[in-house]
């Protein structure tokens, strides 16, 4: 059952991302494998976590700043809630999972221990040279300039770095930013 919340919740994720043309896929894979590496070592329910890094971005849209894309977090973790209760998924997980999905770009401090890992895992897309890479030719194929996406990317950067809470996580990803920014000041 448990195993099945994932295989659901990422086939779900993947027909959503077709429809709305955004987030980068590789962007939500890069998500899921820093969550399960994360729940493994601070002992977080790694089911839950990689069913709602899957589920964060099932309402998104490529256009900044439109409404989809805004509200992402409230309106995804409605459409999450459906689907969550459709496959009979426990009502206990499914508070769990909503709840992470919803305050993924809050401030304040999360509910859980599921939510604080997968806040932090969600930071990973954007402080790993890889993440950034992904993300920049996403935004490259959309039409979007080079100084644009840098732009944007660097952005994207200084949000998820504040959002962190793990002090191991602030550590590592504070290295890659410094690394991204070395490479941005070469590049632009
Ligand atoms: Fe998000």
């Amino acid at each position: 059952m448990k195993s099945n919340i994932i295989s659901k919740s990422r086939a779900l994720m993947q027909r959503q991302t077709q429809k709305n043309g955004a987030p980068a896929w590789g962007l939500t894979e890069l998500a899921a494998v820093m969550g399960k590496k994360l729940a493994r070592q601070y002992h977080a329910n790694g089911h839950l976590v990689v069913a709602a890094l899957y589920l964060a971005h099932v309402v998104f849209h490529t256009k900044r700043h439109s409404y989809e894309m805004e509200n992402h977090p409230r309106l995804s973790a409605a459409l999450a809630d459906r689907y969550l209760r459709k496959w009979k998924v426990a009502d206990n997980e499914r508070i769990i999972i909503v709840d992470a999905i919803r305050t993924h770009h809050d401030r304040a401090k999360p509910h859980s221990r599921v939510s604080e890992i997968m806040r932090n895992a969600e930071g990973y897309k954007f402080l790993t040279i890889e993440g950034c890479f992904i993300f920049l030719h996403a935004l490259g194929s959309r039409g979007i300039s080079w100084e644009k996406s840098v732009e944007y990317c660097i952005e994207k950067m200084n949000q998820k770095y504040a959002l962190l809470t793990l002090p191991a996580c602030k550590q590592e990803t504070k290295k890659n930013m410094a690394g991204l920014v070395q490479i941005y000041r070469k590049i632009i």
